[in-house]
């Protein structure tokens, strides 16, 4: 048991040794990891803020993605060697406590929190706009007061908190059955992403590609206060890549952690980076990217222009059937991370008791669900996501951070994946994660210095005192 200037380290080797009643059943093996990273990985980014990335950055937004792929891939691989390490509930946050202390490891699960339920949100709006687009193309016009929060003009976006408060109640009623369900919803929307891309890439049109950086490299601010730039475009579609990390945050779960982990997180991640490369080039290659820009589904849009209505229709359709399942992961990995830290004693210890019928939390998860509902209920899309990519790149940063620690201070550790050249690899990582990050509008950057504010208040007004590591500590040294 260490102590160290970060506060007590949760040792390695017991790191995933749950407390009796408190352990969540092994149900998957690695097919069921890679649906459950490509179920999170693929989902409002590509459907969605391909619109957002064009409008910030022109048809550089296809330089957007491949940096922020390119972070994400660093990430990745420091994610997969450390999750097969310790492969437990937790993720992030539990590395960070094994590697580098308590006090940092609350702020990572803190961020992780705003991550996955932010990015809840984002995929319950995204997903809104293509059931409005959808039914609209059909001819059914819903009450625009319920489909947008105050800053669209309405009171409520209703479809984006019913999608939402359904996936709580999905996940409530069970692991295993969410993630078989999970797998038919990923043929779903890769099959809808191919298609797109047979039927936009012959429209491909040079002319749209230029010119190809119109606002120029770095984030800047313009006069409308809209932060445009390749980089304010990557920081904002790296949003589009993460959710392998989902996966790790899934290893107590898994039957088989060393194998079917390193398949499921970078088998998953490699397949979403070709994918994206190709759908935003068939986008913004056919349609304008100022007109990409403009539509809320924008792949049904381009479809729609350029004359293939029932294209335009299936491609909604699937959008429809298969954004909840981007969801479905996310908030399993925040009710998991939730339940790891009420475990440990840093949140209220009931937040981490299981169902016995069902084997998963229902309380973190209904809680998760109430959260996430009203975010997605009263605010713009691109906020919620910027917001959500803070919190993620400072997980991502304690990951590749710990990876490098953890390799330098216990060379001896069994490793079942090892990063390849882990100081090269972890450097970028970091310095990648860095450089998106404050590529980030300012008034995120604000509001998350905020959340971790609060965040900070919460753990020395409760998890402080009352953290299990800290006790079992003491009491060692009392011995
Ligand atoms: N990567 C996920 C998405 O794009 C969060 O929806």
């Amino acid at each position: 048991m260490g102590i160290n200037l970060w506060g007590p380290l949760k040792p390695i080797e017991t790191a995933g040794a749950p407390g009796h009643g408190q352990s969540l059943k092994k149900t998957l093996s690695w097919p069921h990891l890679i649906a459950l990273g490509i179920g999170a990985i693929v989902g409002t980014g590509i459907y969605t803020l391909t619109g957002v990335g064009a409008d910030r950055a022109g048809p550089a937004v296809l330089l957007a993605f491949a940096i922020a792929g390119a972070v994400c891939a660093c990430a990745a691989l420091a994610y997969a060697e450390m999750a097969t390490l310790i492969p437990t509930a937790g993720s992030a946050y539990t590395y960070t406590y094994s590697v580098i202390g308590e006090a940092v490891a609350w702020v990572v699960g803190w961020s992780l929190i705003l991550e996955y339920s932010l990015a809840c949100s984002t995929v319950a709006v995204g997903w809104a706009a293509y059931l409005v687009g959808w039914l609209e193309s059909i001819g059914l016009h819903l009450p625009p007061l319920l489909l947008a929060g105050p800053h669209g003009g309405g009171i409520i976006n209703l479809p984006a908190v019913l999608v939402a408060l359904s996936i709580a109640g999905l996940l409530m009623a069970g692991t295993r059955e969410s993630a078989t369900f999970n797998i038919i919803l990923v043929i779903i929307k890769i099959s809808a992403l191919a298609a797109f891309v047979f039927m936009a890439l012959p429209a491909f049109n040079g002319a749209n590609m230029t010119p190809f950086m119109p606002y120029g490299f770095g984030s800047v601010a313009d006069e409308g206060g809209v932060t445009r730039g390749v980089m304010a475009a990557a920081a904002i579609v790296f949003f589009a890549f993460y959710g392998f990390d989902a996966v790790a945050t899934s290893a107590e779960e898994a039957k088989n952690p060393g194998r079917d982990l390193t398949i499921g997180i970078v088998g998953s991640m490699a397949a979403c980076v070709l994918i994206y490369m190709l759908v935003a080039l068939s986008a913004i290659g056919a349609v304008h990217y100022t007109e990409v820009a403009k539509s809320s589904e924008p792949l049904a849009y381009v479809l729609r222009t350029l004359n293939h209505p029932f294209a335009a229709w299936a491609v909604g359709i699937a959008a429809l059937i298969a954004l909840p399942s981007v969801i479905l992961v996310m908030m399993y990995g925040q009710s998991r991370i939730f339940f790891v830290m009420a475990r440990d004693g840093l949140l209220p210890r009931k937040l981490s008791e299981v169902s016995p019928r069902t084997g998963s939390p229902l309380l973190i998860t209904a809680i998760t669900g109430v959260f996430v509902a009203a975010v997605a209920g009263f605010f713009r899309l691109d906020e919620i996501a910027e917001l959500a990519n803070a919190g993620t790149l400072i997980a991502f940063i304690a990951v590749a951070a710990s990876m490098m620690v953890l390799r330098v201070k216990r060379p001896d550790l069994q490793r079942v994946f090892k990063c390849p050249l882990p100081f090269v690899v972890g450097t970028l990582a970091i310095v990648g994660c860095l450089y998106l990050l404050l590529s980030l509008p300012d008034k995120t950057l604000i509001r998350f210095v905020g959340w971790n504010v609060l965040g900070v208040l919460v753990y020395l007004a409760y998890g402080r005192t009352r953290s299990v590591v800290k006790r079992q500590a003491a009491a060692a040294a009392a011995e």
